[in-house]
C-alpha cells in the first residue's frame, strides 16, 4: 500500500468536486474458481484501491459530501483469519492506514445505508461489472438488482475520471516499476522467439517474471505467432521460421498500476524483407505519435497521424492506392488496423473502463465518431500533462476480413487486393509503448524495449540457452 496521504488526499480532492449525496465503494469479493474455498488470484476493485487502499474483501468505504464524514465498514480479524491467514491488522489499525477513524462493523452497514436512503440522500455507486456484487448491493440497500443501475451516478463517475486521468508523481513512479517489469518480459519473449519453442512456453515464463517481480500481469497475455487475431490467448503453436510472434503483455505492480507494451519479433531473430517492410510501416507510425503527442491535443488527432502513415506506407508497398486524404477519410485504413491507437493506462490496463470507456476516451467537447476506422478508438480527447497512454498502431493481415471486403469491392479504389491476396499468411505486426503526457510532449515509460529492426536483431542474437522443463513438451 502507498501511505495514508494518498488515500486521504484523493477523498480530500473528490470531496472538493461532489457536493450532494453519499458514495459508496464496496470492494471485490473473492471469487471462486471450481469450489467456495479454491479462489481467483484476488484483484480489488480499483476505484476502492484510489480512495480506500486496502486490499481485501468484505469492506465498503463511504464518502457524505454533506457531511464530510468518511466510514470504513469491516470486519473484525477472528481467530479462524489468524489461524489460516496469520495475524492481521484490526480494523480500526487498517482504518488508520488510511487516514479513517470512524471504522464500523459490516454487519452494521445495511441498517446505515436504508436509513440514508430513508431520508431521502442522494446514493452515488459506480458501474457494477460483476454479478456477486450486484447482488450484494442490492442486498445492503434492500432493493431488487434491476434496480442497481439506478444509483450509478454520472456526477460520480465524471469526478473519478478527472481525478484517476492525472496520474501523480506517486503513481507514476510505481508505472515505471512496472514499465520496467515489461521490459524485462519482452526482452525474454524476444530471446526465447526461436523455431520449436511452443508459445506457452514465452507466456508462461514472462507471467512469471511479472510475478517475480512482486506484482503479476495486467491483463492476460498475448503470445502468438497468429498476431492477426487482436487478442489471441491462445499459446499452443509451435514457433516457425519465416513467421512472427506478437507478444502484448505488461505488468500489473501490488498497489495496482499497470504497464502494457508490444513488440513483434521475427521467430528466429531475422526479419526477411517482406517482414521488414511492413514492421518499418509500423514502427514508423508509432514513432510518429511519440514524436508528436503532447498536451493540448487530442489523441483522435494522433489516431489519425498514425492511420495517414499507415496508408502512406501501405502504398509503398503497393496494398493500398488513391489519394491519400480520401483513404483515411474514407477509413480504408480499417482493414489493416480494425482497433484504436491506444487507450488510457493507470490502476486499469485499459483505465477507468469499469466506469465506462466513452466516460473515460470521450466527453461533450469530444463526442465519439461514429464512423468506421475512427470509432474504435478508445480516447479521443484533449490529452492533458500526467495522462498516460498506449502508443499501439499495427498492421494485421485477417484473411477472413479481407474476404468480406473484396467481395463486397469495399473501398477498392483504395486497396489493392490482387497483391493483398498474397499477404494472407502474413499474421501481423503490433508496436506499443506507454506515453507518459508531459508538460510540454511526453515521454515512454520504463526501460526502453528494444523495437528497431537493429535492435530487435540485436536482443534476439543475445539469446543462451534456457532450461526447457524436460518431458513437458
Ligand atoms: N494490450 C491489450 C489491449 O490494449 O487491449
Ligand atoms: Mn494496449
Amino acid at each position: 500500500m502507498f501511505t495514508k496521504e494518498f488515500y486521504v488526499n484523493h477523498r480530500a480532492t473528490l470531496k472538493k468536486l461532489m457536493n450532494k449525496g453519499i458514495a459508496v465503494f464496496i470492494a471485490n469479493d473473492e471469487a471462486s474458481m471450481n469450489y467456495p474455498d479454491n479462489t481467483y488470484h484476488y484483484r480489488q476493485d480499483s476505484n476502492f484501491a484510489y480512495f480506500f487502499g486496502l486490499n481485501h474483501s468484505d469492506l465498503v468505504g463511504v464518502i457524505d459530501f454533506e457531511s464530510g464524514e468518511e466510514i470504513l465498514f469491516g470486519q473484525e480479524v477472528t481467530i479462524d483469519d489468524v489461524i489460516w491467514c496469520g495475524p492481521l491488522p484490526s480494523l480500526p489499525e487498517q482504518g488508520d492506514m488510511i487516514g479513517i477513524t470512524d471504522c464500523r462493523d459490516i454487519n452494521r452497514f445495511p441498517e446505515y445505508i436504508r436509513q440514508q436512503m430513508e431520508k431521502g440522500r442522494m446514493i452515488h455507486l459506480t458501474p457494477t461489472y460483476r454479478g456477486d456484487q450486484t447482488i450484494k448491493i442490492a442486498n445492503y440497500m434492500d432493493i431488487d438488482v434491476h434496480e442497481v443501475k439506478n444509483y450509478v451516478s454520472q456526477l460520480l463517475i465524471e469526478a473519478i475520471v478527472s481525478l484517476r486521468e492525472i496520474k501523480s508523481d506517486i503513481e507514476i513512479k510505481e508505472m515505471e516499476y512496472a514499465a520496467d517489469t515489461a521490459y524485462y518480459m519482452h526482452t525474454t519473449a524476444m530471446k526465447m522467439c526461436k523455431p520449436g519453442v511452443i508459445e506457452q512456453e514465452i507466456s508462461g515464463t514472462i507471467e512469471g517474471i511479472a510475478i517475480a517481480r512482486g506484482g503479476t500481469i495486467s491483463f492476460p497475455n498475448i503470445v502468438s505467432m497468429d498476431g492477426q487475431t487482436l487478442h489471441n490467448h491462445n499459446h499452443g503453436n509451435v514457433l516457425k521460421e519465416g513467421r512472427m510472434m506478437v507478444c502484448d503483455c505488461g505488468a500489473e505492480t501490488g498497489n495496482y498500476l499497470d504497464s502494457d507494451f508490444t513488440r513483434t519479433t521475427p521467430v528466429g531473430g531475422k526479419f526477411n524483407s517482406r517482414q521488414r517492410d511492413v514492421y518499418e510501416i509500423v514502427l514508423k507510425a508509432n514513432m510518429e505519435v511519440a514524436k508528436q503527442t503532447k498536451p493540448g491535443m487530442r489523441y483522435m488527432e494522433m489516431h489519425k497521424l498514425a492511420a495517414r502513415t499507415l496508408i502512406e506506407g501501405l502504398q509503398g508497398i503497393g496494398l493500398m492506392k488513391g489519394n491519400v486524404d480520401d483513404a483515411l477519410a474514407a477509413g480504408a485504413h480499417y482493414l489493416f488496423q480494425p482497433h484504436g491507437l491506444g487507450h488510457m493506462l493507470g490502476m486499469d490496463v485499459h483505465d477507468m473502463e469499469g466506469l465506462g470507456e466513452i466516460n473515460v476516451g470521450y466527453n461533450k467537447e469530444t463526442p465519439r465518431s461514429t464512423q468506421q476506422g475512427f470509432s474504435c478508438l478508445r480516447c479521443g480527447k484533449v490529452l492533458k500533462p500526467g495522462f498516460v497512454v498506449t502508443d499501439e498502431p499495427g498492421i494485421y493481415f485477417i484473411p477472413t476480413l479481407i474476404d468480406i471486403w473484396k467481395a463486397e469491392g469495399k473501398h477498392k479504389d483504395f486497396i489493392n487486393y490482387d497483391k493483398l491476396e498474397t499477404f494472407k499468411d502474413f499474421g501481423g505486426i503490433r508496436i506499443e509503448d506507454d506515453l507518459l503526457i508531459t508538460e510540454n510532449g511526453n515521454r515512454i515509460l520504463g526501460k526502453p524495449i528494444p523495437k528497431t529492426v537493429e535492435d530487435v536483431e540485436r536482443t534476439c542474437a543475445e539469446a543462451r540457452e534456457w532450461i526447457r522443463i524436460p518431458g513437458i513438451f
